[in-house]
């Protein structure tokens, strides 16, 4: 496993990161009625802006989640499931019952629709709920993931901190986020594409202004790498682990409650 290194500026003693700018009071309200808004779209977007590699993606997490596992789940936890295609892809462990949540009515409405489609709907339910305040007891979860999600929490340890409960002790979280390139000429070639060719993409198929401005902004401003693994720390999570994908572009991260 490849671990990010430190940055120098950074001492492993400093506070985990404060929530990025914009996840001040009031951005939980933004972001559920932006996703609400591209719901429709969304996973059309999300083929497209990254040529496919989305899917690739998810499989590498639910394999990174797997490999954590010690027995067959009985339950598992999707966080900001969206439209459930990460909890569609985590059918692949074989769990008794997975449970998506997720503040989006709108991106939910989507996923129900696709797992009748596809004849899933007793093995996923998809539940209305918000990361930092999960409707379910403590230590029930044999595993729990997120994709693309964490970074758009209002509260970044709040919601790191509920999931970590409804986990039993020592099972595995594992999260998959934007991470940033430093490597040249990937960082240069990612910033062009991410600020310049993405938002128009995006803006012209979501028909939605802000979405995906707001995507780029939000990654920018999101920890990653040991930044990242500090604010697991900080709620208790321990054995964690970094593993960037494709040039750093994105990012795995697993610890255990
Ligand atoms: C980019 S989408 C990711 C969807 C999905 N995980 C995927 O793999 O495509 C981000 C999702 O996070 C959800 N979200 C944002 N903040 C949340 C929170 N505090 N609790 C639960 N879901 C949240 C949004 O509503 C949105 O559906």
């Amino acid at each position: 496993m490849i671990r990010w290194s430190v940055p120098s500026a950074m001492a492993p003693t400093e506070t985990p990161t404060k929530p990025p700018i914009g996840q001040a009071e009031g951005k939980r309200e933004q972001v559920e009625a932006m996703f609400d808004d591209i719901a429709p779209r969304y996973d059309l977007l999300n083929r497209v802006l990254s040529m496919g590699i989305d899917v690739w993606w998810r499989k590498r997490a639910v394999v990174f989640l797997g490999e954590a596992l010690l027995d067959r789940p009985s339950a598992l936890l999707d966080i900001a499931t969206g439209t459930g295609d990460l909890a569609i892809e985590a059918l692949s462990l074989n769990p008794e019952k997975i449970i998506g949540v997720d503040i989006s009515e709108g991106m939910l409405n989507y996923g129900r629709k696709k797992l009748e489609q596809k004849g899933l709907s007793d093995r996923i339910e998809l539940v209305h709920a918000d990361a930092a305040d999960l409707p379910f007891d403590d230590g029930q979860f044999d595993g729990a993931m997120a994709a693309f999600g964490v970074r758009n929490f209002e509260d970044l340890q709040a919601g790191l901190g509920d999931i970590r409960r409804v986990l039993k002790p020592g099972a595995p979280l594992v999260i998959l986020e934007f991470s940033h390139p430093r490597a040249f000429p990937i960082k240069q070639a990612y910033e062009l594409y991410s600020k310049h060719v993405l938002p128009r993409i995006g803006r012209t198929i979501s028909k939605n202004e802000e979405a995906y401005t707001y995507l780029p902004e939000s990654v920018a401003a999101f920890p990653d790498g040991e930044e990242f693994l500090r604010n697991m720390e900080a709620v208790g999570f321990t054995v964690t682990i970094a593993k960037p994908l494709t040039f750093g572009v994105m990012s795995l991260y697993r610890g255990r409650a």
